[in-house]
């Protein structure tokens, strides 16, 4: 039976490379923090908890995992990756399982491919395991300096590597396996890196060596799955390969994608089949399409909307927070937001719905079969009834309501006799 085991999440550091105020692990990749990814990715293995290490702006960080079933420790200063682990050990008096020690800094690791480190590591028995790949441009990452076999003599960084070395294309994923006695006895062994002044976890690999303990490597070919977000530019290509998984599920499930390179969807978004997304659409986490639906082309849709089966929502319309029944149709030029639009509505070009009167937000009711002519605004928080209808230009004022069948039209509108 494998071992039990406990994951740690190294999240403390600033991620000097972004040049940002914001704490690395916080920017955001297909929406969501980078470090969700990695704690929502480490639920679905069967690790007893996950213990994550917060530093550098850690009242935000903690913040943004308030939600989530983690343990956090503080690493009061950024001493390097050793040392953030060695901050962890309170959390494993007594325990004899595996570690799994991840950075926090790499999203896209799949459940699968950690599923066969894991396994890898215990049908080898090792006691220690690094998961490697191989990528064209190794630049800035530790690079796996083979022994024999499948085990690794040493990782060497950047900054110590010598031009051999530097050629050397496999690299370390930041993530390991380890017997938690054998980490954290060899932990107090590594010495302050000389140039970056750190404590680098890497140096492990030559302490084991040192005690005749055998590190193995676990290869993976998907490199994506293992790139590190160090700078903007990272950031970016990794925000690229996540919105093209999405994209590549959502054409798999039957919705049709126009142009992969123009279409923007975040995570937790879930669409119907024969839905269309055309070009420079932008869909935010969370939202929900039913089927049937023609989406775009440029517009955006915003976190917290549903959009039921059959509807159509065209070019320069944004929807925010809202629910649109069936068979609505949006097509330019509008912004909704904080509504709820019954079925078989209609909204003309340029209509607008105000929610925000500087200090709160409100909401607008639009009821099925209404029709909402070209250019209205409506102030809300605003009713309009069944099969009731607004003339172009209207300025329906908040509070207002119009009935059921009747028609409203003028500036500020009223209802017609
Ligand atoms: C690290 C590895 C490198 C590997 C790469 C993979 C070391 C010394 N190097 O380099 O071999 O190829 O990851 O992406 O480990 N952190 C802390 N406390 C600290 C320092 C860092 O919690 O004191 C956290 C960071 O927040 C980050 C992770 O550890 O999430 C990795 O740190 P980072 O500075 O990104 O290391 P790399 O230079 O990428
Ligand atoms: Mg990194």
């Amino acid at each position: 039976m494998a071992r039990k085991c406990i994951a740690i999440v190294l999240a403390a550091g600033q991620g000097k490379r972004m040049k940002s105020s914001l704490p690395k692990v916080l920017h955001r990749i297909g929406g969501l923090p980078i470090v969700h990814h990695i704690v929502d990715t480490l639920k679905k293995l069967r690790i007893t908890k996950q213990v994550i290490v917060i530093g550098h702006q850690q009242a935000l960080v903690r913040n943004a995992l308030k939600e989530h079933a983690v343990d956090i420790i503080v690493q009061p200063r950024q001493l390097g990756t050793a040392h953030a682990v060695a901050c962890a050990k309170g959390k494993f008096r007594g325990f004899s399982g595996n570690v799994l020690v991840i950075a926090g800094d790499v999203p896209l690791i799949s459940v699968k491919t950690l599923r066969e480190f894991m396994r890898a590591h215990h049908v080898l028995k090792s006691s220690a395991t690094v998961l490697t790949t191989t990528i064209a441009d190794p630049t800035g990452y530790g690079r796996i300096v083979r022994g024999r076999q499948n085990s690794v003599r040493k990782i060497v960084e950047e900054l110590d590597a010598d031009a051999d070395e530097k050629g050397i294309r496999e690299i370390n994923s930041g993530i390991y396996l380890f017997d938690a006695r054998i980490l954290f006895s060899k932990l107090g062994r590594i010495k302050r890196n000389r140039k970056k002044k750190e404590f680098y976890l890497t140096d492990i690999v030559e302490a084991c060596m040192r005690d005749k303990i055998t590190v193995h490597a676990h290869h993976v070919d998907n490199a994506d799955e293992v790139r590190g977000i160090n700078s903007r530019k990272d950031l970016c290509e990794l925000n690229t390969i996540m919105n093209r998984r999405i994209l590549h599920r959502l054409q798999e499930a039957g919705v049709t994608v126009l142009s992969e390179e123009n279409t923007f969807v975040e995570a937790h978004v879930k669409i119907g089949r024969d839905t269309i997304l055309y070009p420079f659409t932008y869909i935010e986490r969370d939202v929900t399409i039913g089927k049937g639906c023609s989406i775009g082309p440029f517009c955006k849709i915003r976190k917290g909307t549903r959009i039921k089966d059959r509807s159509m929502i065209g070019s320069f319309v944004e929807i925010n927070r809202s629910m649109i029944d069936e068979h609505v149709t949006i097509k330019h030029l509008a912004y909704i937001g904080d509504a709820i639009i019954g079925k078989d509505v209609n909204i003309g070009a340029g209509t607008i719905t105000a929610n925000y009167d500087g200090r709160n937000k409100h909401r607008t009711v639009i009821k099925n079969k209404a029709l909402i002519g070209a250019n209205t605004v409506l102030v809300a928080p605003v009713t309009v009834g069944t099969a009731a209808r607004t003339g172009a230009g209207s300025v329906v004022k908040a509070g207002q309501d119009i009935p059921a069948g009747r028609l409203a039209v003028g500036v500020p509108a009223r209802i017609i006799k």
